[in-house]
């Protein structure tokens, strides 16, 4: 059975060795899981495996913006290669809508995802996310078409197209 919670004591440490061993997820330093964890972990989740030893499989990091007021934005989600497509991270994202929907300071969730990552796209658009690209880019950026969805082009400045997906809570 896969346990939902928020991040405690050192899990950080298993988060970040996760992030390095998961393709697509960007792997920062430990000391940045940790102060997310520290300050932000009222939405930083992890999922546990009980049948394996209460292994991490999965975590959801996340943080509710001060700048545009009432979003829970998703910074990181993952899991491991090996769980993939068994329902965790449908599961970590259902928790995750759960908290923002009980949170007072917090309307709506939005993430941004590459266009080339399908399996991350479906897994917003199965939980009703909406695209909202173009309410979200900043003046100096250019919206584009990636496959018939709306897209930042170089969001991050990274070289990669985003997509931005928005959640309104009721
Ligand atoms: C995106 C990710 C978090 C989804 O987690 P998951 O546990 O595999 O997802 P689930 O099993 O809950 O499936 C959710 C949806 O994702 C899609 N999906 C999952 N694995 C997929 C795969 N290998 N290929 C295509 N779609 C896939 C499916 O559409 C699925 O919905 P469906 O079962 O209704 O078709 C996971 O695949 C992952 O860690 N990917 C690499 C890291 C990443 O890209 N993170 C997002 C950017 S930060």
């Amino acid at each position: 059975m896969i346990n939902i919670a928020q991040i405690k004591g050192k899990e950080f440490l298993e988060v970040q060795k996760l992030a390095g061993k998961i393709d697509g997820i960007v792997q920062h330093p430990q000391h940045i899981y940790k102060i997310m964890a520290d300050h932000f972990g009222d939405t930083f989740f992890i999922a546990r495996d009980e049948s394996e030893c209460d292994k991490i499989l999965g975590f959801l990091l996340g943080f509710i913006s001060r700048k545009i007021k009432g979003q829970l934005f998703i910074w990181q989600i993952g899991v491991s290669e090996a769980a993939q497509g068994k329902g965790i991270g449908s599961k970590l994202l259902e928790h995750t809508i759960d908290y923002g929907k009980k949170a007072m300071d917090c309307n709506a969730i939005m993430a941004t995802v590459e266009t080339t990552n399908k399996p991350s796209q479906h897994l917003f658009e199965n939980f009703n996310f909406e695209i909202a690209s173009s309410v979200f880019l900043d003046s100096y950026q250019t919206l584009i078409d990636a496959d018939g969805k709306e897209a930042v082009e170089n969001y991050y400045n990274s070289g990669t197209d985003q997509i931005f997906y928005h959640l309104e809570l009721e």
